[in-house]
């Protein structure tokens, strides 16, 4: 399932938690560094500045060490600018890091069309490289000494460094000798190759990776892989930024994120809604909590602070907001689901992390609705629980699920999810709190939409959509090669058909099973299919219900699309009836 889906709208609404930290004190214990860009001319900015002093451990300036503004002549460096960055992140007791000695652009104009030879540029750039890496040498802990080299094909973009007339060598052999380059300047500092659109496995990211790789086996010196992250709404497929994350970690580099931002679709000074802050908020955190889940990344850097100061509006003309603080300096729900993210081990609830199982649709719950939660529960392995004397545990491997205070069912707890019944209790809100404790570490709350029933159906793939899961009146499976009949009794399987009279929603079902106490309606391919029974599955918890129905004598062969309705509430669309 792509993860992207985490940010499907919007039943869970994303409550923060205020526990009053900073965010640099938040990761005060522990090795790690939240960082930002500074724009160093807006240094004189009170508010700015405090701003960046109490939230932030490491700053990097955002143009001040490019050549555009480093080195206005050949002869001459430019260091007032980032010198007085480094002399707020000393007082302040923050890292550097530097930014950046090959960049995709920012280049001053005597360079660009000096028409120096190979020889020539290859001495500007050791000279250039000497002198500025030398001059901060034990100050600048980390630098990007290449960004952006590469596209998306993968292929190396053309440069004046590469090509134009390059300083010598093919492929990578130029990055390679300004890594080398900025090693023999300071042996000390971490060098890092920085790019952007590279944070997921694509072509850019395997090019990189084959970079890296190639480095380390033959030792050039390279410590690192800067992931830009400059993101938008659609936020970012985790998985694979983690797998990405992991295979760099394998490589003995450190990750670090580099310019962390996620801008919305809104004109500058157009207020955002509700629903955009809460989305900008569940990037911000997933991110942050990617990192930190990979001992090898090492820090997340925001690229700015406030979105008074942001680059966003002019590179994306339509787009703005994309910080933790507005304009105003305001702290976004950007700012403190990143904050939460990175308390330690912290169980953090994303808006659409708590599903329907059959389904996996984010929707309303209803009493005894099996659910999965997406969570880092810490589990190395899965397991299933046991019932005891017939009800299922509401503890099971360090994790409880609580709903308004109930706890919730247990049936199995992954190493990334909970599946679980919702208690019983909850259907006369409208809406509850809910809450993760692992090994008695709580997550933060979610508010829950409820209903009396949700009806979802379980399908032959498990994974929400396409043949549903049912078995014909002679327990035979329902697949393409064993249609149903037109006229045949089908048994489905599902669950959310609401609160069942005279049961627990954490018991076994028993046999008679119980039955539901609101009316189940069914169509199959438009036509109404008289449902003869529906209620608890006898042997499963009583949340799993089990529907019988009659498929229309009428019907014509094929895949037809199947649902249930309670009320006015359907059960998931694609799911489909094979019929003879
Ligand atoms: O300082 C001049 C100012 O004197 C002039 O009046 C004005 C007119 O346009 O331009 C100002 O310079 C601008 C500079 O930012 C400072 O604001 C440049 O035009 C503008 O191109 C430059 O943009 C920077 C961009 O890199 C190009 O270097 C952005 O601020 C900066 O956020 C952005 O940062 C890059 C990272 O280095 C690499 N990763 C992507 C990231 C975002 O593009």
């Amino acid at each position: 399932m792509a993860w992207l889906h985490y940010f499907s709208l919007i039943n869970l609404i994303f409550c923060v938690c205020a526990s009053g930290q900073s965010l640099r004190q938040t990761v005060a214990s522990r090795p790690f560094r939240i960082g930002t860009a500074v724009d160093v001319s807006r240094l004189g900015d009170l508010t700015y500045r405090n701003l960046i002093r109490n939230e932030f451990n490491q700053v990097q300036p955002e143009n001040e060490l490019k050549w555009m503004v480093l080195r206005p002549s050949a002869a001459t460096y430019t260091f007032t600018k980032f010198d007085s960055l480094v002399d707020f992140a000393t007082a302040n007791g923050m890292s550097l890091r530097g930014h950046v000695l090959i960049g995709e652009s920012g280049y001053p104009s005597w360079l660009t069309t000096g028409n120096f030879s190979q020889a020539q540029l290859r001495e500007i750039l050791r000279q250039h490289i000497s002198t500025v890496v030398g001059r901060y040498s034990g100050r600048i802990y980390a630098w990007d000494v290449v960004n952006e080299a590469f596209d998306g094909a993968g292929q190396l973009k053309a440069t004046q460094w590469l090509s134009h007339p390059g300083i010598g060598g093919a492929g990578t052999q130029y990055i390679e000798t300004a890594f080398r380059m900025a090693h023999e300047a300071d042996p000390n500092a971490l060098l890092f190759y920085n790019d952007t659109n590279a944070e997921t496995l694509n072509a850019q990211s395997d090019a990189i990776y084959r970079m890296a790789l190639d480095f380390k086996q033959r030792g050039v010196p390279i410590h690192g892989i800067g992931l830009q992250m400059h993101l938008d709404l659609n936020g970012i497929d985790i998985r694979s930024l983690e797998q990405n994350i992991a295979r760099f970690a394998a490589l003995g580099l450190q990750v670090q994120i580099t310019e962390l931002d996620v801008r919305l679709p809104v004109p500058v000074g157009a207020a955002p809604t509700l629903s955009q802050l809460s989305l900008q908020a569940d990037i911000y955190a997933i991110v942050a909590q990617s990192c930190l889940r990979s001992p090898a990344c090492t820090a997340v850097q925001t690229w700015g602070v406030t979105d008074r100061y942001s680059w966003i509006p002019d590179f994306f003309p339509g787009t703005s907001a994309a910080l933790p603080f507005d304009s105003n300096y305001a702290a976004k729900p950007a700012y403190y689901s990143l904050r939460r993210a990175l308390e330690p081990s912290a169980q953090l609830l994303m808006r659409g992390a708590l599903r329907d199982n059959a389904s996996f649709a984010v929707a309303p719950i209803s009493a005894g609705q099996i659910l999965v939660l997406f969570v880092n529960t810490q589990a190395t392995g899965s397991s299933a629980s046991t019932p005891i004397s017939g009800f299922y545990p509401t503890r099971w491997q360090g994790v409880e699920v609580h709903f308004d205070g109930i706890p919730a069912p247990i049936l199995a707890v992954h190493r990334d999810c909970v599946v679980m019944a919702a208690p019983y209790g909850i259907e006369s809100k409208a809406s509850v709190p809910a809450v993760v404790r692992v090994n008695g570490q709580a997550s933060n709350v979610v508010e829950v939409e409820i209903r009396a029933a949700s009806p979802g159906l379980f399908t032959a793939a498990g994974n929400g959509t396409g043949t549903v899961l049912a078995h014909s009146s002679d327990g035979r499976l329902i697949d393409r090669s064993n249609p149903a009949r037109a006229g045949d009794l089908v048994t489905l399987y599902g669950t959310g058909i609401g609160r069942l009279p005279g049961s627990s929603a954490a018991a076994v079902a028993s046999s008679p099973a119980p039955q539901a106490q609101f009316p189940v309606s069914a169509t199959i391919l438009g036509s109404s299919a008289e449902v003869q029974w529906a209620g608890a599955l006898s042997g499963a918890i009583v949340g799993t219900s089990k529907i019988v129905i009659r498929v229309p004598a009428s019907l014509p062969g094929g895949e037809h699309p199947l649902q249930l309705r309670i009320g006015s509430v359907s059960s998931q669309a694609g799911v489909t009836l094979p019929v003879r």
